[in-house]
């Protein structure tokens, strides 16, 4: 038959984005709605972020950067490893993209051939797995749960690597929806067995910089074949900005490289102008800020949640997410936020969007607004479930 669309373009939709949609609705039908759906920051971009995309308008002069990045942008994010990691990474393995999620279609056409197979943990972050679907690669998805504290393990890949081979690893650390984090310990294992058993290691760190419990690694201590990603769009409260990056092994540079020329030349000349000012310390104080009004959050939902009746939380190690059982009020976490979002005014994502078999028991809520607005989610789904 002609004029269908490709069968590669059959991915499921993002559930977070019609719960979006559907609060968006509610309020415009004059209703107050308490947003807890989406993973983004209520904040602003920090003001040297601002002042620097003002002064690259103002000079009028924009045009294609090189693909990979200007060379400002790559040397700062180079810097961020020194100073945070105390990693000595070259800028010229650094490739900058739009978004973490540009990286991740740059990272997948580079390290993937058609049939290959991926394996990542469950729950997880949906687009993983589409965006692999809709390229060709094959996701393999491992579910985890509270014995694992929600990683995947060494065991686990051997077992799976032995049934079909496979050719990578994709975990995020902090996760989303579960905020929980790899241990040290317990990242630098998976980082072995991948390079033991010859499989790339993509190691989503968008998250790093929101972490409360437990200590921040990247994958790159542990080897200089992770591939990992990165983005100014959580910590950096940069998220409409469309700027991230990717740490690339040697090997993958030359081909990330050409990749982006020819899928969209270069980035946006403004935000990567503009990205250089995130790692400025007044950047730093006013994030830091941020990030203090999310850890009020976190105690916020930690200490009521479970006294409402989502008794079953995962451990809010890190992100902006609080992962919970709804099972006390319902097996259907779609119904259930549906309506919880018309009775309670509280807009969250069922559980669904992140594993298919598990998460119609779970329901996510996004803590990255104002505490003003945690507690009042709080109060309201309090009266509501009493
Ligand atoms: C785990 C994870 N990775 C990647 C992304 C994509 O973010 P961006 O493309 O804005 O960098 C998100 C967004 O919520 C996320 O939660």
């Amino acid at each position: 038959m002609p004029f269908q669309p490709s069968n590669r373009s059959r991915v499921e939709p993002f559930i977070a984005m019609e719960v979006l949609a559907a609060a968006v609705e509610r309020e415009r039908q004059g209703h107050r709605v308490v947003r807890m759906e989406v993973g983004q920051p209520g904040a602003p971009a920090p003001k040297p972020v601002v002042a620097a995309a003002q002064a690259a308008i103002a000079s009028g002069r924009l045009g294609y950067t090189e693909a990979m990045g200007i060379r400002p942008l790559r040397e700062a994010i180079a810097g961020h490893y020194a100073g945070a990691y105390g990693l000595d990474v070259s800028p010229d393995r650094i490739a900058v993209t739009a978004g973490s999620s540009g990286a991740f279609s740059l990272a997948f056409l580079a390290a993937f051939d058609v049939g290959q197979r991926v394996a990542m943990p469950t729950p997880g972050y949906p687009a993983y797995r589409n965006l692999l679907g809709a390229l060709g690669i094959e996701a393999v998805e491992i579910e985890t749960g509270a014995d694992t504290r929600w990683a995947l393990t060494p065991d686990m890949i051997r077992r799976a690597h032995a049934q079909k081979p496979l050719h990578g690893i994709l975990i995020a650390s902090p996760a989303n929806p579960t905020g929980t984090m790899y241990s040290p310990e317990a990242l630098k294992a998976l980082v072995e067995v991948a390079d033991e058993l010859g499989l790339w290691f993509i190691s989503d760190e968008i998250y790093h910089g929101l972490v409360f419990a437990g200590e921040q690694r990247s994958a790159l201590e542990f080897s200089p074949r992770a591939i990992v990603v990165n983005s100014f769009s959580k910590y950096y409260c940069m998220t409409g900005w469309r700027i991230g990056w990717m740490v690339l092994p040697e090997m993958l540079v030359r081909p990330v490289d050409r990749l982006a020329q020819n899928l969209y030349l270069s980035n946006n000349e403004i935000s990567q102008r503009a990205a250089v000012a995130a790692f400025d310390p007044a950047s730093a104080v006013e994030l830091d800020a941020t990030r203090a009004v999310y850890a009020a959050n976190r105690a916020v939902l930690i200490d009521r949640l479970p006294r409402i009746g989502f008794d079953e939380l995962l451990p809010v190690d890190g992100a902006f997410y609080v992962y919970a059982s709804v099972k006390r009020f319902s097996n259907d976490s779609l119904e259930f936020a549906r309506r919880m979002l018309v009775e309670a005014g509280v807009a969250a994502t069922p559980g669904p969007d992140f594993d298919a078999a598990r998460g119609h028991g779970f329901i996510r809520f996004s803590f990255a607004g104002t505490e003003t607005d945690i507690v009042e989610a709080a109060d309201r789904l309090q009266a509501w479930l009493k």
